[in-house]
């Protein structure tokens, strides 16, 4: 199964493909976290974006393309894949369709602007694996620790609310007309738009929801 997760920064998509991952077996490729490992490895690519990622405006397509090119050629991902946080603009999007990868399908998670501001104030990161927390609406066991590995959790640079705001308005321009064109697309890909507002667990069960076979 090839799915998106799609949805404005902070509206729940990692904290969402936890679960996916978990039910259906397949990776999750977060076009995010492989930046910020390149960021925290002192590669070339990391060299090249931290500026743009700390800025919260969005990496080039040319470097975001090669990068999933390569990952789902790798041989994990044969038996499907979840993509958060790709594709994010138009150009992105066809070089998929291009390529001949078939989406199953399109997940949206739609939250409010101002949520998304609240939010994200509060969210903590574990840097090895990428897993999120939030210290009052979905906190770790042990505060400031990760649940698995028990190393600490982070607060990510871009969160800061002007670069929320900033990625926010980046969405809506560049992302948002993605909606449309998977809307649009013809063949077997099904597109659904989750409500985002509510526990972690209302969404899981909605998200999931329309990921299941239809009847
Ligand atoms: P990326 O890492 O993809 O960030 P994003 O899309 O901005 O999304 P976030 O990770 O911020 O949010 P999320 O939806 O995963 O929410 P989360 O589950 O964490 O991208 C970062 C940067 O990398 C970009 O700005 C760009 O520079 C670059 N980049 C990446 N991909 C790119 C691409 N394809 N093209 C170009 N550039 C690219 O949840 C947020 C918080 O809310 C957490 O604290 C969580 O615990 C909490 N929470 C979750 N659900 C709920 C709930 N139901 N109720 C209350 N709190 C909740
Ligand atoms: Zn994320």
């Amino acid at each position: 199964m090839r799915v998106i997760l799609l949805g404005a920064p902070g509206a729940g998509k990692g904290t969402q493909a936890q679960f996916i991952m978990e039910e259906f077996g397949i990776p999750q490729i977060s076009t995010g976290d492989m930046l910020r490992a390149a960021i925290k490895n002192g590669t070339e690519l990391g060299k090249k974006v931290k500026a743009v990622m700390d800025s919260g405006s969005l990496v080039s397509d040319d470097i975001i393309i090669a990068l999933v090119k390569e990952r789902i050629a790798e041989a994990d991902c044969a038996g499907g894949f979840l993509f958060d946080g790709f594709p994010r603009t138009i150009p992105q999007a066809e070089a998929l369709r291009d390529a001949g990868v078939e989406i199953d399908h399109v997940v949206e998670i739609a939250v409010e602007d101002e949520e998304i501001v609240q939010r994200m104030g509060g969210r903590r990161v574990h840097p090895g694996s990428g897993r999120t927390y939030h210290v009052v609406y979905n906190p770790p066991k042990v505060e400031g620790k990760d649940d698995v590995t028990g190393e600490d959790l982070i607060q990510r640079k871009d969160d800061v609310e002007e670069t929320v705001r900033h990625r926010l308005g980046v969405y809506h321009e560049q992302t948002a007309p993605l909606v449309d064109f998977y809307k649009k697309i013809e063949g077997e890909t099904r597109y659904t738009c989750v409500e985002g507002a509510g526990s972690v667990d209302d969404i899981k069960g909605k998200v999931l929801g329309a990921l299941k076979p239809v009847a």
